[in-house]
């Protein structure tokens, strides 16, 4: 295994992400604990939310409020996701900073999601992204349904590189390239980082992996050998898409910061308060949450040392 990647930046998606697809109401306060507990971990991207339509994702209806009580520390970032103009302008009179804008590699999905072809979604994010830019914001881009479509099956890795460079061509800082079922394994991964290599450079690539299946920590080894250093996480292992079904958590963040930090990679976080933050969001679900290293601590495993966790 050849890796030159020293530092992992990773994007915390928990509090959109991961929220999007939970059963229960979670209260603004705990939102607002949760992504506070996240930046003190030491995150420096943390999805705070997203401006879409509240009748599709009725979780994220109160991302103005959230976004308003959060601490905004100078040195942390906090996108939300915007669907269309309105939600870009719900993020301006927000204040927000950074938006991220999202399509698929795949129609149905598209439509599915945001009600729009793939290219309609372009047309939709033209007028959208300059006028973030105009405004001085961030912009990234998702690329959802990169290593296969819950209604389409299998997707065309040249797909995803005419998306990405789309998203690219409209001022996206960065392309985080999502297995939103989590169906991706590590050499389709490679197959398609390759490709997208040819003409995106490795550091405006970011992967999103899902663990539906249990291959996001090999797939994100995969991506490390291809030299791609930003990876989007879910604290405790959160998420999913509602217009995906089947569709479950996001790779978890203590376990990303486990396998890297003991690899040699540095990732800035501290794994203690990044339990922390977990240990704050857990009691407003229905459900324990997924996080391998999270479970090892449940059930009492010696924790091992990692950077930011001395061995107790
Ligand atoms: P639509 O129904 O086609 O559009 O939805 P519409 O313009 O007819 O709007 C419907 C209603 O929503 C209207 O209200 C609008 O005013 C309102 P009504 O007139 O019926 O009272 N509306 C809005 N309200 C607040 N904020 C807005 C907004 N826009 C419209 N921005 C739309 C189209 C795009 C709005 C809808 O499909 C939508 O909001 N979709 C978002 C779906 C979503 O959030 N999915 C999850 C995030 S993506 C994801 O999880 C994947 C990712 O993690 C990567 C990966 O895993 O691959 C990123
Ligand atoms: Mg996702």
């Amino acid at each position: 295994m050849k890796i030159t990647v020293d530092t992992v930046k990773i994007v915390e998606v928990g509090p959109r992400d991961g929220l999007q697809n939970e059963k229960v109401t979670i209260p603004t306060e705990a939102k607002v604990a949760f992504i506070t507990a996240l930046g003190d971990a030491g995150l420096r991207v943390i999805e705070a939310g997203a401006f879409v339509s509240p009748k599709w994702v009725p979780q994220m209806a109160d991302t103005a409020e959230v976004y308003a009580e959060i601490p905004k520390d100078p040195g942390v970032e906090y996108p939300v996701l915007v669907p269309n103009m309105r939600g870009l302008e719900r993020a301006i009179e927000a204040g927000v900073k950074s938006v991220s804008i999202f399509t698929a590699a795949s129609e149905t999905f598209n439509k599915r999601n945001i009600n729009m072809s793939i290219d309609e979604s372009f047309e939709n994010y033209a007028p959208v992204a300059l006028r973030a830019r105009a405004e001085g914001m961030k912009v990234r881009g998702y690329v959802s349904t990169a290593f296969g479509c819950p209604y389409e099956g299998e997707v065309a890795p040249e797909k995803v590189l005419e998306v990405s460079a789309r998203l690219l061509d409209l001022g996206c800082y960065e392309v985080s390239v999502g297995d939103t079922i989590g169906v991706g394994t590590p050499m389709q991964v490679q197959g398609v980082i390759g490709m997208l290599l040819q003409v995106i450079p490795a550091s405006k690539l970011a992967m999103h992996f899902h663990d539906t299946r249990g291959t996001a920590l090999a797939n994100t080894l995969a991506a490390l050998e291809m030299g791609i250093a930003t990876y989007d996480a879910s604290s405790g292992g959160l998420g999913g898409c509602p217009f995906a079904p089947g569709a479950s958590g996001n790779m978890a963040t203590e376990d990303l910061v486990y396998m890297v930090d003991r690899m040699g990679i540095d990732t800035g976080v501290d794994m203690n308060r990044l339990v922390a933050a977990a240990s704050i969001i857990a009691p407003y679900l229905d459900h324990p949450l997924p996080g391998r290293y999270l479970q090892a601590c449940t059930k009492g495993q010696m924790p091992f040392a990692t950077a930011g966790a001395a061995v107790q």
